[in-house]
């Protein structure tokens, strides 16, 4: 597969999942957040379908285009494994979607993020709350759920946090 289809297939895997965690968290309160801003493409769309949401964005650069920032008070700049942990005062509740899109396509790399990443998930997840994520997880007594048709096994993950 040419690297122009494998980023196709990519994004339109994320817009995918976007929309079915969306369904997913439709009766679970909470902002949602976004672990990886990059150029704002996720983060968009997720603030265009659900704008009663608040989104809190997360990354450690800022390169997505000006008019695409959340305001200040909805960016968390930083290294996210200094950020997650502490960001509750700012974010005020816990969260029914937090999405995952700091992986990339080298497997060591994101086995060393899940590490550091995977415990500090749960603490900041609302009971019933969704998990999307570019690589797997280890998040006791999470229930792993189906992909919707149309992705690539293996390729993205979900995950909903006990109910309580
Ligand atoms: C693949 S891009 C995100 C793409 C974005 N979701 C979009 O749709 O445009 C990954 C982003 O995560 C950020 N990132 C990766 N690891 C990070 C970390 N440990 N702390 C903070 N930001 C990180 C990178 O700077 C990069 O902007």
């Amino acid at each position: 597969m040419s690297r122009l289809d494998s980023f196709i297939r990519r994004l339109s895997a994320q817009k995918i999942l976007i929309e079915h965690a969306l369904e997913l968290i439709a009766d679970v309160p909470g902002p949602i957040l976004e672990l990886g801003l990059g150029v704002a493409r996720t983060y968009d769309h997720m603030r265009t379908l659900a704008p009663e949401r608040e989104i809190f964005a997360f990354d450690n650069v800022v390169v997505a285009p000006i008019d695409m920032l959340p305001d200040a008070h909805h960016f968390i700049l930083g290294e996210i494994r200094e950020t997650l942990a502490f960001c509750a005062p700012r974010v005020g509740g816990r969260a029914a979607l937090l999405h995952n899109d700091i992986g990339s396509g080298d497997e060591i790399h994101n086995a060393a993020t899940r590490a550091w990443l995977a415990p500090l998930v749960p603490p900041a997840m609302a009971p019933g709350g969704i998990v999307v994520t570019s690589f797997t997880m280890d998040l006791p007594g999470y229930e792993k759920l189906p992909t919707p048709p149309g992705i690539r096994a293996n390729r993205y993950h979900i995950y909903r946090a006990p109910r309580g």
